[in-house]
């Protein structure tokens, strides 16, 4: 069980959670005057997804998807899992991977708006591929690459019009989404490849979306892929080095104390597909949350408590600009109390500091009695929480810290107020 309360007190793991924020808190309290929200990781959660990945698809390769998690220190636990390179979207990714060990070799670099700069890293980084997204993009490359004397190792990312269960912002896999090559394109693509003297084609790529549960859509994107790949064999007189299903697998949001996995993504029916177990080509995919997503907690304290007729709103010192996912997607994190103070329960809004309606951590929500002070855990803050962090407001970036054994270590600083304006006061000055 991840997370139980002993004696009213929250434990994750073997984790004590008050004790654990005693000590967090001191720190950033002496050390950095700072008294706001921060972010706790769990390095054997990290670690038990990044096995339970490994061993249920073991035929498979992963590149874990960094914007979901991109502390460097996150990725140097990635690294010891030799299966694992890195799916990046942007040059800060890359670089993120290298300072973490990783080689180029490791890297995919996706995204539909790569920039010239970028491309141009990439190449000299070696990267294992460009999953590339438009023609235009192709053409880009190729022209870079051969410009540096270069060849670019590149793969198709294919659009494959197939619908995965999903909330609207985070569906990637239609033909109207911005992302991928359509059929059409995808056949373009081969003709500038085979012309091409700087490209080479080593894979095929799709991605459906984001927090997927269903494994069908999965099962019907291979299949799409493993045809294609029988037309680029055909076209170029040679085979591709691996099909890649990229990311999405969902996590369960709804669970808190009991069963934190029990409503996972089912890894297991992608391994036990025909095409899968069968396949002539390596299969790759790019788990962000799966792996990730678990992994984090936000934790924050209650301002403010305000009475309303039915419900108390619980005014917190984190928001949007912390984890947005609430406001974004209406995602649902379930939150905790740190320490119980007693059985009675009351119906609470939390709400952030942050001058939005939208501003909320949670509606409605269950909880034992709050008074200032109170901390509460914001579960599953693992992925797209801090990397989707922001200055709105003009708030600082929330420090991180990771358990790892019996200590807790600080992973990112609090972002000082200096450091937050700096760009600004420096920017006329010599
Ligand atoms: N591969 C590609 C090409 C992607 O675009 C993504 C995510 C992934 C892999 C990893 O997906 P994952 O396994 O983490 O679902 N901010 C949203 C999620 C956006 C996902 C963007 N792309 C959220 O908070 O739900």
């Amino acid at each position: 069980m991840y997370f139980c309360y002993k004696n009213d007190v929250l434990f994750w793991l073997e984790a004590d959670l008050n004790k654990l924020c005693l000590e967090i808190e001191t720190l950033l309290e002496n050390k950095y005057r700072y008294n706001g929200p921060y972010y706790v990781y769990h390095a054997d959660i990290l670690r038990k997804r990044l096995q339970l990945t490994a061993k249920t698809l073991p035929k498979s390769r992963f590149f874990y998807s960094v914007k979901s998690l991109s502390n460097i220190h996150i990725l140097k636990i990635i690294k010891e899992y030799e299966n694992f390179g890195l799916d990046v979207v942007s040059e800060g990714e890359i670089l993120r991977g290298i300072l973490a060990d990783f080689e180029g070799k490791d890297i995919v670099f996706a995204g539909v708006g790569k920039k010239r700069s970028e491309i141009i890293f990439g190449l000299e980084k070696n990267i294992k591929s460009f999953h590339v997204e438009s023609i235009e993009e192709l053409k880009k490359i190729a022209e870079i690459a051969l410009s540096l004397g270069k060849t670019a190792s590149v793969a198709l990312r294919v659009n494959p019009n197939i619908e995965a269960d999903t909330h609207e912002y985070i569906k990637t896999g239609l033909d109207e989404n911005k992302f991928g090559l359509s059929s059409n394109e995808f056949t373009l693509a081969l003709e500038i490849i085979r012309e091409s003297s700087s490209l080479n084609l080593n894979g095929l790529q799709t991605h459906l979306g984001s927090q997927i549960k269903d494994s069908k859509p999965y099962k019907d994107a291979l299949a799409l892929l493993v045809n294609l790949a029988g037309i680029v064999k055909e076209k170029l007189s040679k085979p591709v080095d691996y099909l890649s299903l990229g990311g999405g697998f969902g996590i369960d949001y709804e669970s808190s104390l009991k069963d934190i996995t029990a409503n996972d993504f089912s890894l297991k029916e992608i391994a036990d597909y025909e095409l899968y177990k069968n396949s002539e080509y390596q299969i790759d995919f790019e788990p962000g949350r799966f792996i990730s997503g678990y992994s984090g907690i936000l934790v924050s304290k209650v301002l403010y408590l305000k009475e309303k007729k039915d419900f108390i709103i619980a005014v917190v010192d984190s928001g949007m600009t912390d984890l947005i996912r609430p406001a974004l997607y209406k995602a649902k994190h379930p939150i905790l109390t740190v320490k119980k103070r007693n059985e009675a329960k009351a119906i609470y809004d939390i709400a952030g500091p942050i001058c939005e309606s939208s501003d909320y951590l949670a509606k409605k929500i269950e909880l034992t009695e709050l008074k200032q002070n109170d901390r509460l855990a914001v579960l599953h803050c693992g992925a797209y929480a801090s990397t989707m962090g922001s200055n709105y407001n003009s708030r600082p970036l929330a420090p991180e810290f990771l358990i790892e054994e019996d200590k807790v270590i600080l992973i990112r600083k609090p972002q000082s107020l200096d450091e937050m304006l700096t760009l600004e006061i420096s920017a006329n000055k010599a």
